[in-house]
């Protein structure tokens, strides 16, 4: 018996950063994949592969190594054993021996929210697997919860987005809107390719909004005001109002330094190349950016940010979050 649970990853269009400190985000997920299976083991031990990555560990039931292979083998999966810890706590399921295996097209600190697909991925599987299937709300609130216990203060865009699926406008804990678009808006992700820790780049909007309540406070106002078009724009168009949002949304994540040179040149090579519009998307400071495009324009766009040295990423727009099931074998 095996439950595999795969989840979508997911962009946001519009308001991350501020969406900390209570304005609305639009996100969607996106048809990259991370698929977890786990399975019962004999003994207590949980064992973790992750395919992509081609590492391996062992954990006792408290949480000690026992075993790993391949290069910084127990970080990279430790905060696995802790979804899987987490959840078998709350089951009252201690020391029940898994096996958990994880493959995923969702590059890691890019901004695309790997690190939630992979743990309400986790959730989902191990809670069907143990006979106690989670509703998508006990889903969302358990993989919030552990977010929490890492990062501080996450705002659960990405456990929201990944778990419930389609076009979201999220505020405060809570999916505000599920936009029924026929339609999503034309996409493409580019890459820098630069790995960073979405928390640093939180901690210094923190600081700024903690030294500078009335900027801080002004800013986030304009970028509420821009969400709040932008789901206008989404539910009734039309569509190409997107494209200059994005670009001032884009301006306020500047202003409250959560950019970076190599997003920049991505962006100004999209939009050089006749993209409606251009941002950052996620955490900043590298990761990814994403371009709003019309049919015409989508190769050149495409082929700029790769002449820029970006790489290009799949963007079609999936409206499921989180499956899961039970296979028998
Ligand atoms: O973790 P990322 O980089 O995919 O983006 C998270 C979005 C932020 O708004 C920057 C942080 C948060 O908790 O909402």
């Amino acid at each position: 018996m095996k439950a595999i649970a795969v989840s979508p990853a997911k962009v946001i269009l519009f308001g991350e950063h501020f969406v900390v400190s209570g304005n609305s985000a639009i996100s969607m997920t996106i048809d990259l994949p991370t698929t977890v299976t786990v399975e019962p083991l004999k003994g207590d031990e949980i064992q973790i592969r992750s395919e992509d990555l081609d590492l391996e560990a062992a954990f006792s039931p408290t949480g000690q190594i026992l075993q790993g292979a391949g290069p910084n083998a127990e970080s990279t999966l430790r905060p696995i054993f802790e979804v899987a810890d987490f959840t078998l706590k709350k089951l009252n399921q201690l020391g029940l021996g898994l096996k958990i295996a994880v493959k995923s097209r969702v590059p890691i600190g890019m901004g695309l929210g790997s690190s939630a697909a992979t743990a309400v991925a986790t959730v989902s599987a191990l809670t069907t697997l143990l006979g106690w299937p989670l509703s998508r709300e006990e889903v969302f609130d358990a993989a919030y919860s552990l977010e929490k216990m890492v990062h501080g203060h996450p705002s659960g865009v990405d456990q929201a987005t990944v778990t419930y699926g389609g076009l979201i406008s999220y505020r405060s804990g809570k999916v505000e809107a599920t936009l029924q678009v026929t339609k999503p808006p034309l996409l493409i992700i580019g890459n820098t390719g630069k790995r960073r820790s979405t928390g640093e780049f939180v901690g210094r909007v923190t600081r700024l909004r903690e030294t500078e309540p009335k900027v801080y406070g002004r800013i986030a106002s304009e970028a509420q005001e821009i969400s709040d078009r932008a789901f206008d724009a989404l539910r009734n168009g039309p569509p190409e109002t997107l494209g200059p949002l994005m670009n001032e949304n884009q301006r306020l994540l500047e202003s409250v330094g959560v950019s970076s040179p190599d997003l920049e040149k991505l962006i100004a090579a999209a939009r050089s190349a006749g993209a409606l519009g251009a941002k950052l998307t996620g955490g900043g400071g590298g990761g990814c950016m994403i371009a709003a495009v019309g049919k015409t324009t989508h190769a050149g766009v495409s082929r700029a940010i790769q002449e820029a040295g970006g790489q290009v990423l799949p963007s079609e727009f999936v409206t499921h979050g989180v499956q899961t099931a039970l296979h028998e074998d």
